[in-house]
C-alpha cells in the first residue's frame, strides 16, 4: 500500500560523480518510493540523507568526509533522521566509512542498490548497517526508477568496466562488465516513449563494448538499431556515453549515420596524446589508431561532434609528452575535453610509480591544456554562426529570465529567448552567438511547434 503524501517521509540525495551515479540516484528514489520516502530539495526538513559518492579524484572523495561533516549538523538538529552513504567511495571505504564518520547510519555499494528498502528499514530501527557485495548478482533484478527529468532519460546498458587503465579505481568500484538484456532496455525505452520523453541517453562506463557478454553476442549498433523502430517512434534522440576507442567499430558509427533518431556525438576519451603515456596507462592503442577512428567517423559523418577527457601530470610524463597532448589538441579539433590533473588512487598501479609529477606543474599543465581546449571550442562553436540547428528544449535557462535552454543534436548547449509552451518541444534556432561553452539563438519564427 503506498502513503498518502501527508505520511511520506522525505529523502534527500546528493549525487557526485559521473551520469551512471545521477541514474543510480534515480534509482535510488523509485526504490525508496516503495517505502514511502518522497524527494525533497530541503536537506534540513529530510529524514533521510543519501550521499551518492564519487572516487575517481582524490578531490571528489574529500568532498565526501567534508559534506558529511555538515550533514552531522543536520541530522542532530533532526532527530531520527538518517544518513546513508552510497557509491564509489562507499563501496571501496565499507567498514572503513563509518570508521571515518561515525554518525553515518548506513554503508551500502554499487552492487546492492536493489537491498536498499531493507537497508534503510534496518537502518532505522538504530543499527548502523554496512553492506557492501562484491560483484554485481547474477540475477540482477529490475529496479524501479524516480527521474528528476520528464524531456530526457539515462537507461543503463552495461555496467562496470573489463579494462584496467593503470591510474583508474573504477575497475575496483564497479566490477566487471555486465550488459543487460536488449529487451529489458527495450522494454524501459518503451515505457519512456509511452510517458512522454522525447531523448535517451544510453550509459555505461564503456558503453561501445556493449553485448560482448551476452549469448548470442550483439554489438552496440544492433542495440541502436533495435531501438530505432517505429514502436518507439517518440523518442526523437538516441545517445550513449561513454566510450572506449579500442571497442568503437564501423558498425556503431554505420547506426549512427543511418539513424535518425542517432545524434551525431561521440564522447571518446583518449586520455593522452602521446604514444609512450598511453602505452604505460594501458590505454590498448596509440595516437595514430585514435587518429584512424576519428577519419572513420568524420568521413561517414562530416558534422559529429567529437568530444574526450584528458589527463596530464600522468606519472612520468615529460614536458614534451605533455605537449603532444596539446597539439593533438589542436589537431584533432575536439569540440569539447574534460581535462583533469592527474589524481593517484587506491588500489592503482600507478599511485606507487616513480616519476610523480608535483602538484604545481600538474596544474600549470591543466591551466594551458584548459585555454587551448577553451579557444578550439570556440574556434568550432563559431563554425555555426548563422546556422539553422535543430535543439530539443530542456527548461529554463539559468542565464536569464526570458530564456529558454536546449541542446543541439551535437549536445551543444544554446540558450534562447522562447515562452514555455516549448518546453520538451523539438524546434528550430539560428545560432547568433559562440562562446567557447555554449551558444546563443534565436527562434526562427514559423518554424516553431
Ligand atoms: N570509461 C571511460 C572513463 C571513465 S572515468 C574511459 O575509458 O575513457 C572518467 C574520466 O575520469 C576518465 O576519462 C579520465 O579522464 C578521468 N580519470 C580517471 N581516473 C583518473 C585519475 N586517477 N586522475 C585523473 N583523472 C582520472
Ligand atoms: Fe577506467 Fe579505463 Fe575502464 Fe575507462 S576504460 S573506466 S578509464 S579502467
Ligand atoms: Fe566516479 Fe564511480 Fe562514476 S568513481 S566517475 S561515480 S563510476
Amino acid at each position: 500500500m503506498t502513503a498518502t503524501t501527508a505520511e511520506k517521509k522525505k529523502v534527500f540525495v546528493e549525487t557526485f560523480g559521473c551520469q551512471m551515479n545521477k541514474s543510480d540516484s534515480e534509482h535510488m528514489l523509485g526504490l525508496l518510493d516503495e517505502i514511502g520516502y518522497e524527494p525533497t530539495p530541503d536537506i534540513k526538513g529530510a529524514d533521510l540523507m543519501i550521499l551518492n559518492t564519487c572516487a575517481i579524484r582524490e578531490g571528489a572523495e574529500d568532498k565526501v568526509y567534508s559534506y558529511l561533516g555538515a550533514w552531522r549538523g543536520y541530522k542532530e538538529a533532526r532527530p531520527g533522521s538518517l544518513i546513508a552513504v552510497g557509491g564509489c567511495v562507499a563501496q571501496d571505504a565499507g567498514e572503513a566509512m563509518r570508521k571515518r564518520a561515525p554518525y553515518v547510519d548506513l554503508v551500502f555499494g554499487t552492487h546492492n542498490l536493489h537491498r536498499l528498502p531493507e537497508l534503510v528499514m534496518k537502518a532505522s530501527s538504530g543499527e548502523p548497517v554496512v553492506e557492501i557485495y562484491q560483484e554485481l548478482p547474477e540475477d540482477l533484478p529490475e529496479t524501479p526508477v524516480h527521474r528528476l527529468n520528464d524531456i530526457s532519460a539515462w537507461v543503463s546498458i552495461i555496467y562496470g568496466c573489463d579494462y584496467n587503465c593503470t591510474y583508474c579505481i573504477v575497475p575496483y568500484v564497479r566490477g566487471r562488465e555486465k550488459s543487460r538484456s536488449p529487451q529489458s532496455i527495450f522494454e524501459e525505452v518503451k515505457s519512456l516513449a509511452e510517458s512522454g520523453y522525447k531523448e535517451v541517453t544510453l550509459l555505461g562506463q564503456n558503453v561501445t563494448a556493449y553485448g560482448h557478454d551476452l549469448e548470442p553476442k550483439l554489438h552496440l549498433g544492433d542495440l541502436l538499431r533495435q531501438l530505432a523502430v517505429p514502436e518507439l517512434e517518440a523518442i526523437k534522440r538516441l545517445r550513449f556515453l561513454t566510450g572506449h576507442p579500442r571497442d568503437l567499430n564501423v558498425e556503431i558509427i554505420d547506426a549512427v549515420r543511418d539513424l535518425p533518431q542517432a545524434c551525431e556525438y561521440f564522447h571518446i576519451p583518449i586520455q593522452a596524446g602521446d604514444d609512450r603515456t598511453l602505452r604505460r596507462m594501458a590505454r590498448g592503442y596509440n595516437v595514430d589508431f585514435y587518429r584512424r577512428k576519428v577519419d572513420e567517423i568524420r568521413s561517414r559523418i562530416p558534422d559529429a561532434a567529437i568530444t574526450t577527457d584528458l589527463i596530464v601530470g600522468f606519472p612520468g610524463e615529460s614536458e614534451e609528452e605533455f605537449m603532444n597532448t596539446v597539439r593533438l589538441v589542436e589537431e584533432i579539433c575536439f569540440d569539447v575535453a574534460n581535462t583533469a590533473a592527474y589524481s593517484p588512487r587506491q588500489h592503482t598501479p600507478s599511485a606507487n610509480w616513480d616519476g610523480q609529477v608535483p602538484e604545481a606543474e600538474k596544474y600549470e599543465r591543466l591551466r594551458y591544456l584548459n585555454t587551448v581546449v577553451g579557444d578550439v571550442s570556440h574556434r568550432l562553436n563559431k563554425r555555426l554562426l548563422g546556422r539553422k540547428v535543430e535543439i530539443l528544449v530542456e527548461g529554463r535557462s539559468d542565464r536569464g529570465m526570458n530564456r529558454l535552454m536546449g541542446r543541439t543534436r551535437t549536445n551543444k548547449i544554446v540558450n534562447f529567448e522562447g515562452p514555455d509552451a516549448l518546453i520538451g518541444q523539438l524546434v528550430d534556432v539560428e545560432v547568433t552567438a559562440a562562446n567557447p561553452w555554449a551558444l546563443r539563438g534565436a527562434l526562427k519564427v514559423g518554424l516553431t511547434v
